[in-house]
């Protein structure tokens, strides 16, 4: 017989202690250390050489090859690596709000309409609030299994007496309820139990389990970080709230590319697809305004096209702000500091704010030349040259140095009407209707972006340079 004991389980990490305090020494939450009972086998239980036997297989057998359910939702398809495949388990995270309930009933309506059994199950909200969204979202009509349920006993049962369902949406992880554990639902004991059992029951069945995770205020996905490591894919759906525009990232996707993203808009009828993303985020673009730079940029497989926007002020504080939004800090920290130190620029005593339009996230390096071009321009008052796009990545010596996908980037920003690029350099690029200067040193950059009764000293310098 299994003995009880008592352990203490921080909410946030993960990490076990063995007496409660108020701050886990692992991750440093305050409250976040609850207490639960589990069983634990006897101490001492080893396990011997006594199992049941199994065949190894060889690497070269046959695969069964892939038959994916594909939603028809093409910017959700693609993100997913080309539909859903069968027995896996997706875990979809985001804000409370940005619409993930609102995507999923999107897709299982759409899936159903294709003929593929479903089944949403919300944790969250009643049969009927569902209902009301179903018909906003016009989508009433979808054969779809509906149910408010969070007994994870009782669902895999009704799922089990159903007959094949095909994807099942479980809205969301954190309000599912195993009983066997005597632990609040959203502990990281239930949460875990919850989506093993609906692991178990998805690569039993090969349904298609999508489980929706709050996230916490940090970011990341709540529960034990175990969650996202027993999953095939995870997903975040993210934006800025007061934007229309939402975003679905892989991060992690064990049957297709990760780094893809999806974009849609929320608008009055639920989610709509944005096919062309740099369009939208440059719509609220005016030109001739300094601190500005289009970042042409590449998001999975696809060139997007973003502005990003800089203010350089003067700071009456000890410590000048540094704030920024869609972009990594201590890149911009490291970007200020090579203007500093090698191209002589002063900006040690300004707050800087930076902005990536759109509520798109950065992380490519790629984009440290656009972010350069954003503050040398709000530096320095002079806007950069009309219908001009940057990308390359600067080095600690001040160097440009190239980045991947060079051509992808120039023909989407010649599509959208651009006609300049300013870019590392670079051999054997296709002809683009484009004219493209290549740098080889940031102060190059700087010598571009001069106001104009300074720039004449410069010009000599920077125009010789221009190459197309
Ligand atoms: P929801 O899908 O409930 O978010 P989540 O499940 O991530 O918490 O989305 C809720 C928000 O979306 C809510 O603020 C209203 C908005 N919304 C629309 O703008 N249009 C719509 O058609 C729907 C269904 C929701
Ligand atoms: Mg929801």
């Amino acid at each position: 017989m299994a003995r009880r004991s008592s352990r203490y389980v921080c909410q946030e990490c993960g990490t076990i202690a063995a007496k409660w305090s108020g701050r886990c020494d692992s991750c440093g939450a305050w409250n976040s250390i609850t207490e639960e009972n589990e069983p634990v086998s006897p101490p001492g239980a080893v396990v011997s050489a006594q199992g049941r036997r199994f065949e190894f297989d060889a690497l070269d057998g046959a695969a069964k090859s892939i038959e994916r359910a594909v939603v028809g939702i093409p910017e959700f398809d693609r993100v997913c690596g080309g539909g859903l495949v069968p027995g896996s388990v997706l875990l979809v995270g985001g804000d409370p709000g940005i619409g993930k309930s609102t995507l999923l009933l999107q897709v299982v309506a759409a899936l159903g309409k294709l003929g593929v059994p479903c089944a949403y199950l919300s944790g969250e909200e009643a049969v009927d609030q569902v209902r009301i969204r179903a018909r906003r979202l016009a989508l009433s009509d979808s054969p779809v299994k509906l149910a408010a349920a969070t007994d994870v006993r009782g669902i895999l049962a009704t799922l089990e007496a159903e007959g094949p369902v095909q994807v099942i949406v479980v809205d969301s992880v954190q309000t599912m309820f195993v009983d066997s554990l005597e632990s609040a639902p959203g502990t990281v004991a239930q949460v875990r139990a919850a989506a093993q059992s609906f692991i178990g029951f998805a690569k039993k069945t090969g349904s298609v389990v999508v489980l929706v995770g709050h996230v916490t205020k940090e970011g990341q996905i709540a529960g034990p970080r175990v969650l996202e490591h027993m999953v095939d894919t995870v997903l975040y759906f993210e934006g800025e709230r007061g934007h229309q525009f939402r975003i679905l990232r892989a991060v992690k996707n064990r049957f297709g590319p990760t780094d893809e993203i999806g974009v849609f808009e929320m608008t009055d009828s639920g989610l709509a697809e944005v096919t062309n993303p740099s369009a939208l985020f440059l719509t609220e673009r005016s030109s001739a305004i300094s601190g500005t730079a289009v970042y042409a940029g590449i998001e999975g497989t696809r060139p997007v096209l973003v502005e990003i926007q800089a203010l350089v002020s003067p700071s009456v504080l000890a410590t000048p702000r540094r704030a920024v939004v869609g972009w990594d800090t201590s890149r911009l920290a490291m970007i200020v500091a090579v203007l500093e130190a090698r191209c002589g620029l002063s900006l040690f005593g300004n707050d800087i704010y930076l902005n990536v339009a759109g509520g798109l996230r950065i992380g490519e390096p790629g984009a440290d030349l656009a972010v350069a071009g954003a503050l040398v321009s709000s530096h320095t008052g002079t806007s950069v040259p009309e219908a001009t796009v940057f990308f390359g990545e600067i080095g600690l010596s001040g160097d440009v140095r190239p980045v991947s996908q060079a051509d992808n980037r120039l023909s989407e920003a010649a599509k959208l009407g651009f006609s300049r690029a300013v870019t590392p350099p670079g051999k054997g690029r296709k002809s683009h209707d484009i004219r493209i200067t290549q740098i080889e040193q940031l102060n190059e950059l700087v010598d571009m972006l001069q106001p104009p009764s300074t720039s004449a000293a410069a010009e000599s310098g920077s125009i010789r340079r221009q190459h197309g």
